[in-house]
């Protein structure tokens, strides 16, 4: 038996401007995490593979899985990729504590442990990049057009500034941070918030691509935040990155309502994290108003709560 797992992720800055190549900021939360266990199974023929995840009640073969199924992807690509037929049956069984179509990167994580728990099965440690490249594939089926933000920091499990296809920078914050995590309840998948973003961009590009390049601004100006110090001011651009999401339609009432709480309970700066339209934010607290901030968020209706501390 092999088992192996992979984090969550937040976006900190720069979500959907990210996927128009300006770039994101973003860090794991070792705290949630989902895994993969692979083993030997005492039904089917040789070379088949049973796909099991009892929290979305899924139960396939691989060979019988239709085409586009996730699980069955990662699966298939991973043994093409360490060039290995099995040669007795198998059943690999997931389990995660990441809430689904929430922001957090669920999909990728469970990609990343899959590939991870059958290299390992199979004597292969695959390494990040290339854990991070058979994800990419599957975030592919999820959503069209991915940066590929969620895959690099889930295979990577460290901060990472990224720019899609351009720069992939593994950094340690200079400070740590601590961010409380509130879900608003709504489940939304990345594809719908992209899709429309992407109608936003083709009715209005000239609002669109000016967005963008603010977040890319307050995306770069909190990467110096982060690496030199000064973190005063990363309450204030979380804040302003939120406003800007607003702007490209991604936010909700729930996700406005989170964040004015956050602010109004002593939060130095809040946003929503991930594709929006629903997940969750993230609020930065000081050590001294974490808990403050996690009660007004709890009354206020937020249906899952986690606190973090993301370290230097
Ligand atoms: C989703 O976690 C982040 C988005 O920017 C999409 C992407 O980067 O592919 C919304």
């Amino acid at each position: 038996m092999t088992r192996a797992d992979a984090p969550a992720k937040m976006i900190l800055f720069g979500e959907h401007a990210v996927v128009y190549g300006r770039p994101a900021i973003a860090v794991p939360i070792p705290e949630l995490r989902a895994s993969a266990v692979v083993e030997e199974h005492h039904l089917g023929a040789a070379g088949q593979i049973e796909l099991i995840s009892p929290l979305t009640e899924i139960r396939i073969w691989l060979h019988e899985a239709p085409p586009g199924n996730p699980l069955a992807a990662i699966t298939s690509n991973t043994l093409a990729k360490i060039e290995c037929t099995s040669p007795s049956p198998l059943k690999i069984t997931i389990d995660s504590t990441i809430p689904v179509a929430a922001g957090l990167g669920s999909g990728a994580a469970v990609s990343v442990a899959v590939a991870r728990a059958l290299g390992r099965h199979f004597g292969v440690e695959l390494d990040p990049q290339t854990l991070s490249a058979l994800a990419y594939e599957v975030e592919v089926i999820h959503h069209g057009s991915p940066s590929g933000v969620d895959n690099t920091v889930i295979a990577f499990e460290s901060p990472v500034f990224f720019i899609r296809g351009q720069t992939l920078e593994l950094f340690t914050l200079r400070q740590p941070i601590t961010v409380i995590l509130a879900h608003s309840g709504q489940a939304t998948p990345t594809a719908i918030a992209v899709e429309e973003v992407r109608k936003l961009r083709e009715r209005d590009p000239v609002l669109a691509n000016a967005c963008f390049d603010e977040i890319g601004e307050i995306t770069l100006a909190a990467y110096q935040a982060l690496m030199k110090g000064g973190l005063e001011q990363l309450g204030e651009l979380m804040n302003r990155n939120h406003d800007l999401l607003k702007v490209l339609g991604v936010s909700s009432p729930q996700l406005d309502q989170l964040v004015e709480t956050a602010l109004v309970a002593g939060a130095n700066g809040a946003k929503l994290s991930g594709a929006g339209l629903g997940g969750y934010i993230i609020a930065l607290v000081n050590a001294d108003d974490a808990e403050a901030v996690f009660h007004a968020l709890a009354e206020s209706g937020a249906s899952q709560l986690h606190k973090v501390s993301v370290h230097a």
